[in-house]
């Protein structure tokens, strides 16, 4: 059972024990009519997705998988801004609970000690330029040891556990996240306001300053990360000195 401090956000929470994949099943929920705020956790998934086509390892009990069903009166260029106050809020709150270092390699990812520890899947339903739902799907490795992620992924994968050097309380996170999430997100839907989300991105960025490759539809480029936009844009600059923004695309950062 989880006790939530925030109103809003978790107002309803569907808990599995056992589901392909909480972002379908959310997805399946929110076309039925299901609220804003509803919250869809499991204790393993057996299809879990990742960004890119790519899957996501889900073990029993040993992380946080969820989803977060969201209605935000916005239009659908905006949905990275969600995915930019979802990861700020889930820092926060790993850092808060832990302790543990923790850094947002832009747009999604939350790094610790260089490698992955949480990866966000922000997907949307829009039609005639409104936006219909939004479903942000948060998976992070708590408790798991190096062995049971699978080989290829060991070299940049993590977990709160291999940081903090013993079992985390994921109701402890799950609550803080959410309460964190509430905040920064009625900010934005409510006041309009991404600043302090965008300012949490800017301060544990790991990607800013530093050399990124972006690949997108086959093209490759290197560039230097400057800054994040205050919609959530990356801008860097290009090999002749140009200044460009990028949207989404696949982001590596040199060395990490
Ligand atoms: C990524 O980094 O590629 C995103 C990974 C997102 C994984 C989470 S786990 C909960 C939710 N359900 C899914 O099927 N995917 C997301």
């Amino acid at each position: 059972e989880i006790e939530v401090a925030s109103k809003h956000i978790g107002n309803k929470i569907y808990h599995f024990e056992s589901i392909d994949s909480t972002n379908t099943i959310a997805k399946k929920l929110a076309t039925e009519g299901a609220i804003e705020g509803t919250i869809i956790i499991a204790e393993e998934q057996s299809g879990a997705r990742g960004r890119l086509g790519r899957n996501w390892v889900s073990p029993n009990g040993t992380g946080i998988w969820m989803s977060m069903i969201l209605r935000p009166n916005i239009e659908p260029m905006e949905a990275t801004k969600i995915t930019q106050i979802t990861a700020a809020a889930v820092a926060l709150a790993i850092k808060k609970v832990t302790g543990c270092d923790v850094g947002i390699k832009w747009p999604n990812d939350i790094i610790i000690n260089k490698k992955k520890v949480c990866g966000i899947l922000t997907e949307m339903s829009a039609e005639l330029n409104c936006v219909n739902y939004i479903i942000v799907g948060i998976g992070i490795n708590v408790n798991m040891n190096l062995l049971d992620f699978p080989e290829e992924i060991r070299p940049i994968a993590t977990s709160i556990k291999s940081c903090v050097g013993e079992s985390v309380s994921r109701k402890k996170i799950v609550t803080e996240i959410l309460h964190k999430f509430e905040e920064l997100y009625l900010d934005f839907v409510v006041h309009k306001n991404i600043e302090k989300s965008m300012n949490i991105c800017k301060k544990y960025s790991v990607t800013l300053g530093n050399q990124v490759k972006i690949k997108n539809r086959n093209k490759e480029i290197i560039a230097q990360a400057i800054d994040l936009t205050e919609d959530g844009q990356l801008l860097i600059k290009n090999e002749l000195g140009e200044i460009e923004k990028v949207l989404s695309g696949e982001v590596s950062v040199r060395g990490l």
